[in-house]
């Protein structure tokens, strides 16, 4: 966290009150991507606010202009091999 200035690519969880209790596997998910493709330098994990959207928890942004909700894991790969790969 906090290394988003140096990063190339930004990953934000919503930690808001409903997001924060379905993102937990995403969030393992990605950072585990990242990490198996030596991407550990240039992707950064930041938390933002509630973004109004709770119905579709998890939510998560690429660079808080590519929001997506209802991320499963599936869709988390997905996010990783088109926004970050
Ligand atoms: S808690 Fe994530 S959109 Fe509201």
């Amino acid at each position: 966290m906090g290394k988003a200035k140096k990063a190339e690519k930004v990953i934000y969880f919503c930690d808001g009150k409903k997001c924060c209790k379905y993102n937990k596997e995403i969030k393992d998910c990605l950072k585990d991507l990242v990490k198996d493709n030596g991407l550990k330098e240039k992707v950064a994990f930041e938390k933002m606010k509630c973004q109004g959207m709770c119905k579709q928890a998890p939510v998560l942004c690429i660079h808080k202009n590519e929001c997506v909700g209802k991320v499963s894991t599936k869709d988390a790969k997905k996010l990783f091999e088109k926004h970050i790969a």
